[in-house]
């Protein structure tokens, strides 16, 4: 069971030291780790984000925990250089257009929500987000109009089978689960939305059991914080799903909390292969301090075991130290409290 550790940039390194911790700490027998270089640490180091050693390594691996990436100093290089091209260049070359996002408040942590208790008790939401398509990889570029104004464009777009192998992974969940779907697009005003919508009522004829919602992103958005009861999954694109896990990890408490998983269709002898991510940042502002959150990388170790490995019950294991951490008062400075990054990290492996 390999794993590439990609710790990245800023409170990458720092959050993903503990998740591989809590790893190492369940002693799973033939778990090998292996370490690269992604984002800007990549940049400076090889001349490239995601030099192509962090790729093959990627692609050797059975499953990849992700730190993340994102460096100030680099934001003045060409695009194709900077450091979030490693997880877009990742996410593309791996195939991996699945994004799950599990928003939840756990019972009897109402409190860490910035939400009314009776309304935060009800978010227990999946966001299936599409990972590889939308206005993220189409053709963009500047040019110089007519009248001389400067332009910067991007295309949107979708095409139908991009959306139909998305809707289907967000249908599965939803008749494994709560039978609750909920589109969310712009329909009203993007084409490419108003294909989204004609390819998931299609896709829903083979999906009876569930049952079927279409709502419109700022609605969305909305609702997720007044209304969370009325979700279950939501299916999305890959700009609306990056916003909406956002706001529902706010909702949660923190974004410190929200932990990911990437999928594509490729399977390993062990499981899905994919790669886990906490759906933050490298959180600049923070880094270096021994003050980040590391419980949403340490979640998606978990959704690691889970997805890729077929190890639900250590998953369960980590989840339910990660809950007993918060409801003993273990908390973040995200979160209102003063524990820092080890201390998190030691009290979860303590529960574990
Ligand atoms: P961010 O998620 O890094 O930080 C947003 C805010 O949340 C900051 O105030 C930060 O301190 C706080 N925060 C984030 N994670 C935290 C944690 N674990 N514990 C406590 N506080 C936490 O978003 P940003 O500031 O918009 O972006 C910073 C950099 O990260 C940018 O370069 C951006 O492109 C990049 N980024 C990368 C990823 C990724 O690697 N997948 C995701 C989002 C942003
Ligand atoms: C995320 C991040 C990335 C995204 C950026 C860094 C490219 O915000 O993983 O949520 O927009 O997908
Ligand atoms: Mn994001």
């Amino acid at each position: 069971m390999k794993i590439a550790i990609l710790p990245g940039d800023g409170i990458g390194p720092e959050v993903t030291r503990e998740a591989v911790a809590v790893l190492e700490c369940l002693a799973l027998p033939g778990l090998t780790l292996f370490e690269g270089d992604v984002g800007g640490i990549a940049y400076k180091r090889h001349g490239h984000p995601l030099p192509d050693e962090t790729l093959d390594m990627a692609r050797a691996a059975d499953a990849i925990l992700f730190g993340a990436v994102g460096d100030p100093t680099c934001d003045a290089l060409e695009r194709h250089l900077r450091p979030e091209q490693a997880i877009l260049g990742l996410r593309k070359h791996l195939g991996l257009f699945a994004n799950l996002r599990p928003a939840r408040v756990f019972a009897g942590l109402e409190h860490l929500s910035p939400l009314r208790a009776d309304i935060a008790a009800s978010l227990d939401m999946l966001i299936v987000r599409e990972l590889t398509g939308d206005v993220y990889f189409g053709a963009k570029g500047r040019r110089v109009s007519e009248t001389g104004e400067h332009e910067g464009w991007d295309s949107m777009s979708y095409c139908d089978s991009e959306v139909r192998r998305i809707a289907h992974v967000a249908f599965r969940a939803a008749a494994a689960g709560g039978h609750l779907l909920t589109s969310v697009d712009k329909a009203n005003v993007l084409e490419t939305s108003q294909l989204w919508r004609d390819v998931v009522i299609e896709v829903a004829a083979d999906y009876p059991a569930v049952e079927l919602d279409h709502m419109y992103v700022d609605n969305a958005a909305m609702q997720v914080v007044s209304h969370p009861d009325r979700f279950g999954v939501v299916l999305t694109g890959n700009l609306f799903g990056d916003i909406l896990s956002d706001l529902a990890s706010a909702a949660v408490g923190s974004i410190g909390l929200l932990p990911s998983a990437s999928l594509g269709e490729r399977e390993t002898a062990f499981g899905t292969f994919g790669l886990y991510e906490p759906i933050h940042g490298s959180a600049p502002d923070i880094a270096g301090q021994g003050k980040a959150n590391p419980m949403a990388t340490i979640l998606s170790a978990a959704m690691m075991l889970r997805h890729s490995f077929g190890r639900d019950a250590e998953a369960g294991r980590i989840e339910n130290a990660v809950s007993a951490a918060l409801a003993d008062g273990v908390l973040g400075g995200d979160l209102g409290g003063s524990h820092g990054t080890a201390a998190i990290g030691e009290a979860v492996r303590a529960r574990l």
